[in-house]
């Protein structure tokens, strides 16, 4: 089912995630490289983060498929009702096929176009957007958006790479959209960007070529690569304005957005927006200290989170805002 009417409502039916079992904690950290747990606490807001188990096989693959069968459960439907499926992701397995053609195998197969999408940490944004258009415009009837990804394993864990090496977690989350005959329900701004000027802030070089001018060096192939200073410096500021700026297009005020569901990056670009927009606390949620930065999927999991907790719900305003390597920075307001 391919076609409908055109701008119908889309409604918010379904959500999951999966974080694997393994932990890293600030603890295991310290005794691997030259770092403490109060270093990390305060500079970043992160207490641990979950690995995935190479020895059991978890991957990009394996995490994407758990969070979507729960999603779909959530959602009372299965693979066959999809008309797409977007998978978010830095971490494909190949690059033929899209890993997404293959979480769709796993949940039971069925012909929903199916494609990877990579916006770095931006990406599960930029894919709930796109799926939102696509519902919205009766192009598609039921979408399903993951955000999966394996980065623990593209950091260097010696002290050579602290600076990344701490801040990255495992994990997937995802949320099902469907049509729904409400045309009040669904995306009301939305904003997408990119400065590909950026781009040598955070990159995960595959070989020589790669590299910006000076920068290779033999270790680093395969290993994400990060500023952490400048990309530090850019998420302040568009973390601030990216909101403004929706708040604006959709001529809302700060007060007005039920819950704003950000990007887990570091704790103290989350808290510098929640000052500017005087938030109160329970209105930004934080899980850093949980998951660290999980990039594509940490958006989708805090939603899961909540949802599940009774604490975001129908009739709610919420907004999903995210930014990372491209650069790229993403946002959506949604009325649930
Ligand atoms: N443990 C202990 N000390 C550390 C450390 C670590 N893991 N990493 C850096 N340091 C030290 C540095 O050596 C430096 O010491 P010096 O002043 O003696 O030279 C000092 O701490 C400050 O280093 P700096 O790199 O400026 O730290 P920071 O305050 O910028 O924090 C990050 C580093 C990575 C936590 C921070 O820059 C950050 O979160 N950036 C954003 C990254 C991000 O969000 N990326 C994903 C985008 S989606």
């Amino acid at each position: 089912m391919t076609t409908g009417p055109a701008t119908t409502g889309v409604r918010l039916a379904g959500t999951g995630m999966y974080v694997p079992e393994g932990i890293i904690s600030n603890h295991d950290l310290e005794k691997r490289m030259d770092t403490s747990n109060e270093w990390i606490l305060q500079r970043t807001g992160i207490s641990e983060r979950h690995i995935a188990s190479l020895e059991d096989g978890e991957c990009v693959l394996t995490m994407a498929t758990t969070a979507a069968e729960r999603a779909l459960a959530d959602a009372g439907l299965t693979s066959h009702d999809l008309d797409m499926l977007v998978l978010a992701t830095v971490g494909s397995e190949m690059a033929c096929p899209s890993t997404a053609c293959r979480v769709m195998e796993n949940l039971g197969g069925g012909n929903a176009a199916a494609l990877d999408l990579t916006a770095a940490c931006s990406g599960w944004v930029y894919g709930l957007n796109l799926a939102q258009s696509m519902v919205s415009s009766g192009a598609h009837q039921r979408v399903l958006v993951i955000g999966a990804e394996h980065l623990t394993k593209v950091v260097e864990r010696s002290t050579r790479g602290r600076g990344v090496s701490i801040l990255f977690g495992d994990g997937a989350g995802a949320a099902v959209l469907t049509a729904d005959a409400d045309p009040s329900l669904g995306v009301i701004a939305q904003r997408m960007y990119s400065d590909g000027s950026g781009w040598r802030e955070l990159y995960i070089p595959r070989d020589e070529r790669d590299f910006p001018e000076g920068e290779y060096e033999e270790w680093k192939v395969g290993l994400m690569q990060m500023n952490g200073r400048a990309v530090f410096k850019f998420a302040v500021k568009t973390f601030c304005e990216l909101i403004k700026d929706t708040l604006d297009a959709a001529k809302l005020d700060a007060s007005e957005v039920d819950m704003f569901i950000c990007h887990q990056s570091n704790i103290r670009i989350l808290e510098a927006a929640r000052e500017r927009f005087g938030l109160p606390e329970d209105k930004l949620y934080i899980n850093i200290d949980r998951y660290g930065n999980t990039s594509a999927a940490s958006v989708p999991i805090c939603l899961d989170e909540l949802r599940k907790a009774g604490r975001v719900k129908a009739g709610q305003k919420v907004m999903f805002v995210a930014f990372g390597g491209g650069l790229t920075w993403a946002s959506s307001l949604w009325q649930l």
